[in-house]
């Protein structure tokens, strides 16, 4: 078969339900730009659940923001489940935060009006659902059933302890049965064994009801509860964690976390400051490509010698590489993009600024 040079491309994440590409949010405040999101990356399929970690200010609100329809990015572009963000109108806008999508956030408070019940809390949004009376009244109770709060429909969120009344902001999330549910630190104000029961709620929502989770936390330990967890750094996606059984020689059902760099649609990737650190990667790295990794030497010409070094040629075989720890096949390096082989050794003055 003969594949012509103009064969199209697929469009970038066309198969999944949220894509952005090189996302940007620049927040001016008084004469100071701020890069919340600098370029981000993101896909997500229908059916994940994954989790967003970062340091605080790394932009991981600002990245649900935009993506809950809340706030509209300054470049680049993002997709919800066919829904262009950048290109929504206000009537849009509202049809696309009532019915695509359903939001947890931190604040219990900011979740539940005070003065309603836990079922009538679940039923408000469905008001605009055009469902009748009592079919959104059993809606209410199945999804209130669904997570665990069925015996509680009829309290008010101040007579629910904070687990509870998020467990509920939950069931209104799901109430117009939307695409995707987005949280941000929903666990943020709770004690750890009740944010793993609103973390349960949540896997129920996922698994159970089939909604698409989004999850943003500040806790790394949830990477051992959701399928995958991205990391942002300064406003990009830098490293994912996915999580994967496996049965072992004798039979018994292992999870194993495969920890990758995340490469972006430019061919940049970050690698791991520990990495670096020990093999005192600085400024700009040889790179070789063999035939199922890509090799990342320090650049030894850059230094002072403190060994031997003969100036490198291209054509001379990598010194034999040392690991510094357990070394984990899935970390590889880029390329600077533009260079027509990019994983030959770079020229002295080429190659130095893709890698931070
Ligand atoms: N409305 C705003 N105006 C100006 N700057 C903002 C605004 N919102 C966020 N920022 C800035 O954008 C950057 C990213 O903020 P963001 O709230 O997205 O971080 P975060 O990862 O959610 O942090 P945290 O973990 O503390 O919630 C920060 O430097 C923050 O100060
Ligand atoms: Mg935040």
């Amino acid at each position: 078969m003969t594949q012509t040079a103009a064969a199209p491309r697929a469009e970038y994440g066309a198969d999944a339900l949220i894509v952005c590409d090189n996302l940007v949010r620049i927040y001016q405040v008084e004469n100071i730009e701020v890069q919340a999101l600098q370029g981000l990356d993101l896909l997500v399929d229908k059916g994940e659940m994954i989790a967003i970690v970062g340091q605080s200010g790394s932009g991981k609100s600002t990245l649900l923001n935009v993506l809950s329809g809340l706030d509209v990015p300054t470049a680049g572009s993002a997709r919800v489940a066919g829904w262009d963000l950048l290109r929504m109108n206000h009537a849009d806008r509202l049809t696309y935060r009532r019915s695509v999508v359903g939001f947890v956030w931190q604040q219990t408070a900011r979740n539940l009006l005070p003065y309603l019940s836990a079922r009538e809390n679940v039923m408000l949004p469905m008001a605009f659902s055009g469902l009748r009376g009592a079919r959104r009244a059993a809606r209410a109770d199945e999804l209130l059933e669904a997570m665990s709060m069925a015996d509680r429909a009829g309290r008010r969120p101040g007579e629910l302890s904070g687990g509870e009344q998020q467990r509920v902001a939950i069931a209104v999330a799901l109430a117009n049965e939307p695409e995707v549910i987005f949280a941000d630190e929903p666990t943020g104000e709770l004690d750890s064994s009740t944010g793993d029961d609103v973390f349960a709620a949540l896997r129920s929502a996922n698994q159970d009801l089939g909604a698409t989770v989004v999850v943003v936390t500040h806790d790394h330990a949830v990477s051992s509860q959701v399928q995958r967890t991205v990391a942002i750094r300064d406003g990009r996606t830098a490293t994912e964690v996915v999580r994967r059984t496996h049965v072992d020689d004798e039979g018994r059902t292992q999870t194993v976390h495969d920890e990758y760099a995340v490469l972006d649609r430019a061919g940049r990737l970050q690698l791991p400051r520990d990495y670096r650190d020990a093999l005192e990667l600085k400024d700009r790295v040889r790179l070789e490509l063999e035939t199922d990794h890509i090799g990342v030497w320090k650049d030894s010409t850059a230094r002072p010698a403190s060994a031997p070094s003969a100036p490198e040629a291209a054509a001379s075989p990598p010194a034999p590489r040392e690991a510094p720890r357990a070394p984990d096949p899935t970390r590889a390096s880029a390329p600077p993009t533009d260079a027509p082989n990019p994983f030959l050794p770079p020229e002295p003055e080429e190659g130095r600024d893709d890698l931070r």
